[in-house]
């Protein structure tokens, strides 16, 4: 019996090798930043590729180091300073020289090595927290600056947004002033709230006001992915249709996370037809109910009507008076301020048109 190949497809986490699709103008522009030293802010909304794209241009740096620094979830200095000394310690494999760097270089922070029960490499991690909090953040960047050996960095810090609830901007100030030291090396800011990004780098009151490229990460392209897949099926000895390809990626609107949750449960089905796509629509839809659900309840009563208007008008021409009076508003101002708190909620974009950003959201309001 003819054996197939492990369903390629992958709706969460970071997606690497066969489940990778393309972004290689991504890749190449952002390592020709890296060659550069320059600093990136990669931002884009939730479940883009971000996190999964500097991934792959860090595995591909042939002159460069890469060190990934996970913000998530982080709501402290400390905080701050423990995931940055976990993450650095990737650079140097040798307990004892590590060890002896740490010993030279870090004194207003208690640290252990650590040795990863599986890999046996060492991580520093720290034990006590850094009384002095502005010494202890110039010494990791020290250790840093030790562990890099002249090679070339790169230093990407994810959900960057993160860092401007820690208890304000002093913390911020002595943050950019340390990068600002560093001019060899390349910073990666990836954030996912936009507002909150574009209001970090963008507002001349803020420390990182113009720190930084903007790099806006967009979908992928409807091409890239019909090539993508097509090449999975005819490596599991199948094909697959371009036309068929194009329905799922229109429906998700080359949503990059949605088109690999339709594949995952399109892969068995050994013909894909309109009706079972139609099927498999339904049922992520109905996975999803409670969190949409709970991001309705969340809103205004303006809100929600701004988000049906949106829904059933396709987005265009929405302060027409009979819509406005249709839609219960009773004035235009008071529809503008209901559609600026679902931009800045990032449930809608305004380009020319407002367009509710996840597709299956709106096909489930246009349903309910
Ligand atoms: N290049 C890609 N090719 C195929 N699928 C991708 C690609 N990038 C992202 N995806 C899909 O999107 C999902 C989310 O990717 P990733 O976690 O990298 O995005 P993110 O922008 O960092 O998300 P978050 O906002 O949650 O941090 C992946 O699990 C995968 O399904
Ligand atoms: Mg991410």
């Amino acid at each position: 019996m003819k054996k197939h190949m492990r369903n390629p497809f992958q709706s969460t986490g970071i997606v690497k090798d066969l489940a990778f699709c393309n972004r290689e103008r991504e890749q190449r522009e952002i390592k020709k930043y890296i060659e550069n030293s320059q600093n990136i802010l990669l931002y884009s909304h939730r479940r883009y590729g971000k996190t999964s794209l500097i991934f792959k241009v860090f595995s591909g740096l042939k002159n460069a180091r890469g060190v990934y620094i996970d913000l998530f979830g982080t709501t402290t200095i400390d905080d701050f300073l423990k995931n940055f000394l976990r993450a650095i310690s990737v650079l140097e494999t040798r307990a004892s020289h590590l060890n002896r760097i740490v010993r030279e270089t870090l004194s207003s922070i208690g640290v252990n090595i650590t040795l990863d029960t599986l890999t046996g490499s060492p991580t520093i991690t720290p034990v006590v927290h850094a009384r002095e909090k502005d010494r202890a953040l110039e010494e990791v960047f020290a250790v840093l600056r030790k562990l890099s050996k002249k090679r070339k960095l790169a230093v990407a810090f994810d959900e960057f947004q993160e860092i401007a609830d820690y208890g304000g901007d002093p913390f911020e100030k002595r943050l950019r002033s340390i990068i600002q030291q560093h001019t060899d090396v390349s910073f990666i800011f990836a954030g996912s709230q936009r507002h909150m990004i574009t209001q970090m780098f963008r507002d001349s009151n803020r420390a990182f006001y113009m720190m930084a490229a903007s790099y806006p990460l967009k979908r992928i392209e409807p091409n890239d992915y019909v090539h993508w897949i097509e090449g999975l099926y005819a490596k599991d000895g199948r094909s697959i249709s371009p036309s068929t390809i194009g329905d799922v990626v229109w429906r998700c609107e080359n949503h990059p996370a949605y088109v690999q949750e339709f594949f995952f449960w399109l892969w068995d089905e050994r013909k894909v037809t309109k009706e079972i796509i139609d099927g498999v629509e339904r049922r992520i839809i109905e996975r999803q109910i409670a969190e949409f659900s709970a991001e309705w309840e969340a809103l205004t009563i303006n809100q929600k009507r701004a988000l049906k208007l949106v829904a059933s008008s396709g987005g265009n021409n929405l302060f027409t008076a009979d819509k406005l009076s249709m839609h219960g508003f009773r004035t235009a101002s008071q529809l503008s301020t209901a559609v600026q708190g679902l931009v800045n909620k990032g449930l809608l974009d305004r380009n020319e048109d407002y367009k509710i950003y996840d597709p299956l959201f709106r096909r489930w309001l246009q349903q309910s």
